[in-house]
C-alpha cells in the first residue's frame, strides 16, 4: 500500500533540530529559556502585537482570555456555530452560556447581521451579552469591520480565535489582532506547530499580565509563594518552543506552498469542485477547502481518496447539531448547514508536489 498522505503534517525544514538540541545541551527542559523567549519575541513581530503568552494549546488560550476578561457564569457569549468545539469548550469551563452564530456565505465566518439580532434578544430577555469569541475559519478572515462595530456599540469584549489563522490578514494587520484578546493554536496539523501550543496575543497590557499570571498557577510575584486566584498550569516547555520557533521562522514559505497546492487544485480539478478562498483580507491557505455541487459528493469523494490511503475531511460540522450543545440557543440561517452537507477539506500538507496533486484531482474526478 502506498505511504498515507495527510491532510495536513508537520514538515520539518526548518532549524527545528538545531533548536531542539540547543534546548537540550543547556538543560532548558521547563516551561522557561530562551527558546521560549525568542518564540514569544518572533510571535509579537509576527502578529504586531505588543503582547504574546505561549501556552500549551488553543484551548487554554482561549480559556485564559474568558478568565482574564472575568467571563462567568450567567454570562452570554456569542460564538460562531460553523467551528471546532474547542472553541466553545472554555465557555462551559466558565459556566457562561454559548449562543451560536450562523455563517455568511462569504467567508464561512459569523453572520454580523444574525449577531446583531441574538444580541437585541438577549437585552430585551433581559440577560447578560457580554463576549464575543470570532472564529477566522480555515484562516478566512470574518468581517471584522461589521463585527467590531457591534462589539463596540453593545459593549462586548472581543475575542478573536486565530487558532487556523496565523499568517492570515485584513487590511494589512494579523488577524487575532483586532480584539481584546486573540488565540493561537500550534498543535500538530496547524501551519506553525510545536507538537501541541497556543499562545494569547494582545495589545493590552493589563490583560497581558493577568494572562501570564493564571497561566502559571496564579503565582504572584513574591519570593514565596502567594496565590490570590485560582491558578491554571498552561504554560509551554521550553522544548515546544524550541520546535515552534524553528517553523515560526518559515511561515512566510509555508504559506507561499499552500497558495501554490490551492493553486494546483484549481488548475486540475477543472472545475469539479468550487474551491473556497478569503473574500476580503488575506488568508493564510492552511487547508484547500472545496464545495461540490451535490451533498453526495463529499463522502464519494473522501471514500475514493480512503481507498488509495490519501486522507481528506468533512468541514467542521456545526456547533447546533453537536449533542454536547443541544439545550444552547442557535441563530441559524441555513449556511452552515448546507457548508457541511457540500465541502471538504483536501490534502494540503506543504510536503505535496504537483505530481501528487494530479493524482489525487483524478482520483476526485473519476469519483464523481
Ligand atoms: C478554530 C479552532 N479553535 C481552537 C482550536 C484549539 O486549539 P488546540 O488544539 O491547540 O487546543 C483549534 C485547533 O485545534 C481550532 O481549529
Amino acid at each position: 500500500m502506498q505511504k498515507r498522505v495527510y491532510l495536513s503534517p508537520p514538515d520539518l525544514s526548518g532549524n527545528e533540530f538545531r533548536y531542539i538540541q540547543e534546548a537540550l545541551e543547556s538543560n532548558w527542559i521547563a516551561p522557561f529559556g530562551p527558546q521560549l523567549d525568542s518564540f514569544t519575541e518572533l510571535l509579537q513581530t509576527q502578529t504586531g502585537t505588543s503582547f504574546a503568552v505561549p501556552v500549551n494549546s488553543g484551548t487554554s488560550a482561549i480559556h485564559l482570555a474568558l478568565l482574564a476578561l472575568h467571563i462567568q457564569e450567567g454570562d452570554l457569549v456569542f460564538c460562531p456555530t460553523f467551528t471546532f468545539a474547542a472553541s466553545i469548550f472554555p465557555v462551559l469551563y466558565q459556566r457562561a452560556t454559548p449562543v451560536f452564530i450562523d455563517s455568511e456565505s462569504h467567508s464561512w465566518n459569523m453572520d454580523p447581521v444574525l449577531l446583531e439580532q441574538a444580541i437585541l434578544d438577549s437585552i430585551e430577555n433581559k440577560q447578560k451579552p457580554k463576549a464575543i469569541i470570532l472564529v477566522h475559519i480555515y484562516g478566512f478572515p470574518a468581517m471584522l469591520d461589521q463585527i467590531q462595530a457591534i462589539a463596540a456599540k453593545y459593549h462586548l469584549y472581543l475575542i478573536e480565535d486565530a487558532a487556523e489563522a496565523l499568517g492570515s490578514s485584513y487590511k494589512n494587520k494579523a488577524l487575532g489582532s483586532f480584539g481584546h484578546a486573540g488565540a493561537l493554536s500550534f498543535n500538530g496539523n496547524k501551519l506553525v506547530t510545536g507538537g501541541t501550543g497556543g499562545a494569547v496575543i494582545t495589545n493590552d497590557e493589563e490583560l497581558f499580565n493577568e494572562v501570564r499570571v493564571l497561566a502559571n498557577q496564579a503565582k504572584e510575584e513574591k519570593p514565596y509563594y502567594e496565590h490570590l486566584q485560582v491558578g491554571y498550569n498552561y504554560r509551554m516547555c521550553n522544548l515546544n518552543a524550541a520546535v515552534a520557533c524553528a517553523q515560526l521562522e518559515q511561515l512566510g514559505q509555508k504559506i507561499n506552498k499552500k497558495k501554490q497546492i490551492r493553486a494546483w487544485y484549481a488548475i486540475h480539478l477543472s472545475g469539479a469542485a468550487n474551491i473556497k478562498q478569503a473574500d476580503a483580507g488575506i488568508d493564510n491557505a492552511w487547508l484547500t477547502c472545496v464545495e461540490f455541487a451535490s451533498a453526495e459528493s463529499p463522502e464519494k469523494v473522501r471514500l475514493a481518496l480512503e481507498e488509495e490511503n490519501i486522507e481528506s475531511r468533512n468541514v467542521w460540522n456545526p456547533m447546533h447539531r453537536q449533542p454536547v450543545f443541544k439545550d444552547c440557543t442557535a441563530y441559524l440561517n441555513g449556511v452552515s448547514d448546507a457548508v457541511f452537507a457540500n465541502s471538504l477539506c483536501l490534502p494540503s500538507g506543504t510536503q505535496l508536489i504537483e505530481k501528487d496533486i494530479i493524482h489525487i484531482t483524478d482520483i476526485i474526478k473519476r469519483s464523481l
